[in-house]
């Protein structure tokens, strides 16, 4: 019994502390919630946290944002990422030019086997570590029947996890103003963990809060945390 299993630290200092350290090694995680949450700060931090004090390098791949744009962003946002990129450690894989067509699903039906093989051509040639998809919805848009998008996020939390072994965000963007907790409302169940960014109106204006909804394998009681998004260093919770 206990907390034997590696964990890898997010970089969210309170977060890592009520997770035991943070993530658990070589698991996949979803960070859900509604758009402008904060969920690629969230995971751009995870692998900053990575690249910059554990060494391990990461790749970031977009589902919906041009890389440059992306990047260009991440410079305003205060976080000096360039000679990151240089070294290897912060690495970008783009399949956005991939949809040509939102709207074709046909298009947007990246197999699973192609998609984990060049993540993994990836990962042996930097040494790949940590892993983020964001957002997850592009890879399966177009597509209605939850049978087959269940089936496909399973086989690619499956496949990442068995063939590529490296610790892994996935996020999805809920639609604004529902209550599920993922835009499919199944990539939860696959998940080992998920955490829901959140914006609530309070009596002094709005707030950001982070709910811990599931945690597998870790002992956490359900608790919301409230948090800053601050340039230069990312996700900060102001009350613990
Ligand atoms: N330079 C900045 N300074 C302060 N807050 C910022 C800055 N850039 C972005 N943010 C905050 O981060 C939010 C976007 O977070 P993001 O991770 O892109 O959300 P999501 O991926 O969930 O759509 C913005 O809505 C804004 O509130
Ligand atoms: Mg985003």
């Amino acid at each position: 019994m206990g907390i034997t299993r590696p964990r890898e630290p997010i970089g969210i200092e309170k977060l890592d502390q009520i997770l035991h350290g943070g993530f658990i090694r070589g698991k996949t995680y979803l960070i859900a919630g509604e758009t402008g949450t904060g969920k690629t700060i969230f995971a751009m931090q995870f692998l900053l946290h990575g690249a910059r004090m554990l060494d391990q390098p990461g790749l970031y791949v977009s589902g919906d944002e041009d890389i440059e744009s992306l990047i260009e962003g991440l410079r305003e946002f205060g976080w000096s990422i360039d000679e990151l990129i240089d070294r290897g450690k912060i690495n970008f894989l783009s399949l956005v030019s991939e949809f040509p067509d939102k709207f074709d699903s046909k298009a947007l039906r990246i197999g699973v086997k192609s998609l984990v093989e060049r993540i993994e051509r990836w990962s042996k040639e930097y040494g790949v570590k940590r892993l983020v998809l964001d957002p997850i919805a592009p890879f399966i848009i177009g597509e209605e029947r939850l049978n087959w998008i269940r089936e496909y996020v399973r086989r690619l939390i499956t496949e990442i996890e068995r063939r590529i072994g490296c610790t892994t965000i996935m996020t999805s963007e809920i639609p604004t103003g529902s209550n599920a907790l993922s835009r499919y409302g199944i990539e939860e169940f696959l998940a080992s963990g998920v955490i829901i960014l959140r914006i609530e109106k309070s009596i002094r204006g709005y707030r950001r809060v982070m709910v811990i909804r599931k945690m597998r394998w870790t002992p956490v009681k359900p608790v919301e945390l409230e948090f800053d998004i601050v340039p230069g260093k990312g996700i900060v919770i102001t009350e613990f």
